[in-house]
């Protein structure tokens, strides 16, 4: 899916999609800007005008779009989101903790070309409020994933996983810390490693495709 058509220039143009706090879009940009990675950050938009990750993006010199959803259709909405991306010629779409579903008209029109972190070892726990539900269940181990989106929810291809170990003493709020930190080391490795592979001519030894960039 992903190889079908590649990009042509030094690195993909990757727009990233926030509504809150944006530290995995931090992580992203800081990445970025310490080495040199396959992706650069053409614009991150947001559906909430006061997201504090739009303010860190501005920190990195990032551009920035946003627009508030309210009062709007899903499908209007995502179209004025999709126009956004292309003006700035957005190739890869990175979600950030971006807390609305995408239309599947938007999804559609860029197949195989939208990640997603999620807070959770996919397919467990898809949706929200992934670390009680992972503690009520008793699991040793919980941790976070990079996936394809699709019309699904959460249920994408996973590209990259990261596991944590559960502790006894653990509530949801210490889990989620822990789990976040993890999601900062594996969303820019798993970006680069998913936008080097769209760069890569065809023909080029394709023996690492898929795998995680940690176990
Ligand atoms: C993260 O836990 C991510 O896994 C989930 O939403 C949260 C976003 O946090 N999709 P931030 O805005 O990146 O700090």
């Amino acid at each position: 899916m992903r190889g079908a058509s590649l990009i042509v220039g030094e690195k993909v143009r990757v727009g990233v999609l926030i509504s809150g706090r944006g530290s995995n879009l931090e992580a992203l940009a800081e990445y970025r800007r310490k080495t040199d990675p396959a992706y650069e950050i053409v614009l991150v938009a947001s559906n909430v005008p006061e997201a504090r990750g739009l303010v860190l993006a501005r920190r990195f010199g990032i551009k920035t779009w946003s627009q508030s959803h309210k009062g709007m259709e899903r499908a209007d909405f995502d179209r004025r989101v999709d126009a956004e991306l292309k003006q700035h010629g957005v190739e890869v779409v990175a979600l950030a903790g971006y807390m609305r579903l995408l239309s599947p008209e938007f999804i559609k029109a860029r197949e195989g070309r939208i990640l997603n972190i999620h807070p959770s070892l996919l397919p467990l726990y898809k949706g929200l409020d992934t670390h009680r539900r992972a503690l009520l269940a008793g699991d040793e181990y919980a941790g976070c994933s990079v996936h394809v989106v699709t019309e699904e929810l959460d249920d994408g291809p996973v590209v990259a996983q990261a596991k944590v170990r559960i502790f006894p003493r653990d509530t949801p709020e210490s889990l989620a810390d822990r789990v976040l930190k993890e999601e900062h080391k594996l969303y820019p490795a798993a970006l680069d490693a998913f936008c080097r592979e769209l760069l890569e001519p065809p023909g080029e030894d394709r023996a690492n495709v898929g795998e995680s960039p940690t176990p």
